[in-house]
């Protein structure tokens, strides 16, 4: 499946909650290293939501900051990739849009959990290209430690919570931040690979409260991740026409070290066009790749006109990419 749109990036902006929580603090609690962590994974340090802090509590700042770098006031449609919406029911976003002074948008949730940036770009390029709205808010948005057994080593070090967006207004192709094509996939018959197994429609009978954390099995998980992430990205350069040495900047999903090192070396690109954050992150899941991409811009390593191809993988499974020539916008610190 591929679309090409007139969607161009408008605007970007991110945030992450402010406690810090450092390998240090984890080993004092786990049976595990700051060497395990660090060489296994890449992470220092995550951030991670305080009682009372949600997803829709970062999707408004991060949300905020992404339209203040956009100049604009209101927007036709706010999509809210997340896995971790502040209830089952309803969708988180229309309270992002309202509390964002957005009250007539429309809003609405995508749940493609660590892919659900990219989809969720790819579904506000389809609003924009039908014609429905030529503004809308995108983010990435996830307080994934909530779904967490905090005794668990095999996923704890990994996730931290955050938030990213952007802005997508309607423009031409070839203009500098025009995005696409898109390249989505899934594969519904790995759920159970990385699954929270209750709290959803299909009860578990007994239940009980371990089904309510997240299980995951990484080496599966990591094995489909590099090269479904790596397929899409070649699928993008072919729409793009662009060769894998004309790529300035790969922003991967930021799930460990080792994927994105294992996807740049699968696709020829030199480990010095990655842009990674992961060190200080952790896994943000669907806020990882815009908080990248605020990284990228603040430290200099993202410049106008810059190649940049993106790619994600997520439970479900889902996978996809796109790409952009980066435009010059306006990004305000996250921390
Ligand atoms: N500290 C110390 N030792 C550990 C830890 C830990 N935190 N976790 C596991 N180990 C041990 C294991 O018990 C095992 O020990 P053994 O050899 O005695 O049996 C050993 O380390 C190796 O374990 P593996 O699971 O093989 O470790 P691996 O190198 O695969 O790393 C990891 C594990 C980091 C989870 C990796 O597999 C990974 O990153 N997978 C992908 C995960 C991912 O991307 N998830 C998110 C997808 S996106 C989404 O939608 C949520």
């Amino acid at each position: 499946m591929a679309t090409r749109s007139t969607a161009v990036l408008a605007g970007l902006g991110g945030w992450l909650p402010p406690r810090v929580v450092d390998n240090a603090e984890l080993t004092a609690r786990l049976d595990t290293s700051d060497e395990w962590i660090r060489t296994r994974t890449g992470i220092r340090e995550r951030r991670v939501v305080d009682a009372g802090m949600s997803t829709v509590d970062m999707s408004v700042e991060a949300g905020g900051r992404a339209l203040r770098s956009a100049g604009l006031e209101r927007v036709d449609a706010v999509v809210l990739a997340t896995a971790t919406p502040d209830q089952p029911c309803p969708a988180s976003a229309p309270q992002v849009a309202s509390r964002l002074g957005q009250r007539d948008a429309a809003a609405f949730d995508v749940n493609a959990v660590c892919s659900g940036f990219v989809y969720a770009l790819a579904t506000a390029a389809g609003l924009i290209a039908a014609g429905v709205a030529r503004d809308v808010l995108v983010v990435g948005a996830d307080a994934f430690t909530t779904l967490l057994d905090p005794g668990d080593r095999g996923t704890v070090p990994i996730f931290g919570d955050g938030a990213g967006a952007a802005v997508l207004r309607e423009g031409r192709d070839g203009e500098a931040g025009a995005i696409g094509p898109f390249d989505l996939h899934s594969d519904g018959e790995h759920a159970e690979l990385l699954v929270v197994p209750a709290g959803g429609s299909r009860q578990k009978e007994p239940e009980q409260p371990s089904d309510r954390y997240l299980r995951m099995e990484g080496q599966a998980v990591f094995r489909h991740a590099t090269t479904r992430m790596a397929e899409s990205s070649r699928a993008v350069l072919d729409g793009l026409g662009w060769t894998v040495g004309e790529v300035d900047r790969f922003v991967g999903h930021q799930a460990n070290i080792r994927i994105l090192n294992t996807v740049a070396k699968q696709l020829g690109l030199p480990a010095d066009s990655l842009v990674v954050n992961i060190e200080r992150t952790g896994n943000t899941s669907a806020a990882s790749i815009p908080l990248a991409l605020v990284d990228g811009v603040r430290d200099g390593s993202l410049r106008p006109g810059d190649r940049v191809l993106l790619a994600a993988f997520g439970a479900g499974f889902t996978w996809g990419a796109t790409g952009l020539r980066w435009p010059d916008v306006p990004v305000e610190a996250v921390r």
